[in-house]
């Protein structure tokens, strides 16, 4: 396996950047078989209410990861996807922790769900502590799941959210 590049993180610029991570995934599974194209998958990017992060390796993004700190399962992240070069060599990896340790800050889980036919990814998730938490029948498209992943620091009982600022 090649050594691990140098990433950095920072938030997702403008419509510019926002428009080729759109079309990244919109070229990838799980995005091609969920029907998810580049208009609607731009149109989460550019969403306010979401924390939107790149990873960027050189000068170049790598990959990308979209956060949901509101609603129901707040603590959620609602994609990941890292450029098809660039996979397998750690940046997904950096994203996830990334992710974490901003969600753990505020809440006790970080929820997301993975497609039933993407084994790869399962696989990653399941490696990194996620437990399969409950099913989603034909969630997204009829024919495939949509698998709830939970990981977990405490109940929301003995939860301290660690001071802002
Ligand atoms: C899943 C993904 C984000 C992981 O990022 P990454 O940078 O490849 O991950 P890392 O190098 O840190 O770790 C590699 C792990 O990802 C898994 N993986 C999943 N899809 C992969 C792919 N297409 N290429 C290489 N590794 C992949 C590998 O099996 C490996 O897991 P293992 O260590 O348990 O064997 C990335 O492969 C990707 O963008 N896949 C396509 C989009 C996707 O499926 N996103 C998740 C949607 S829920």
């Amino acid at each position: 396996m090649p050594p691990s590049p140098e990433v950095t993180i920072r938030r997702i610029g403008g419509a510019q950047e926002q428009e080729a991570c759109a079309r990244l995934m919109a070229r990838s599974e799980p995005w091609l078989t969920l029907r998810r194209d580049a208009a609607r998958l731009r149109r989460m990017l550019a969403d306010e209410t979401k924390e939107v992060y790149v990873a960027v390796v050189g000068e170049a993004v790598a990959g990308l990861i979209v956060i949901d700190m509101q609603g129901a399962c707040s603590g959620y992240i609602q994609a990941v996807c890292v450029v098809p070069r660039g996979r397998g060599q750690g940046v997904g990896g950096v994203l996830l922790d990334f992710a974490e340790a901003r969600i753990f800050r505020e809440k006790p889980n970080v929820f997301l769900c993975v497609s039933s036919f993407n084994q790869g990814a399962r696989r990653f998730y399941l490696r990194r502590g996620y437990e399969e938490v409950g099913v989603l029948k034909d969630y997204i498209v009829a024919g495939y799941d949509e698998i709830l992943l939970r990981k977990s620091i405490a109940p929301w009982d003995a939860f301290e959210p660690q001071p802002t600022g």
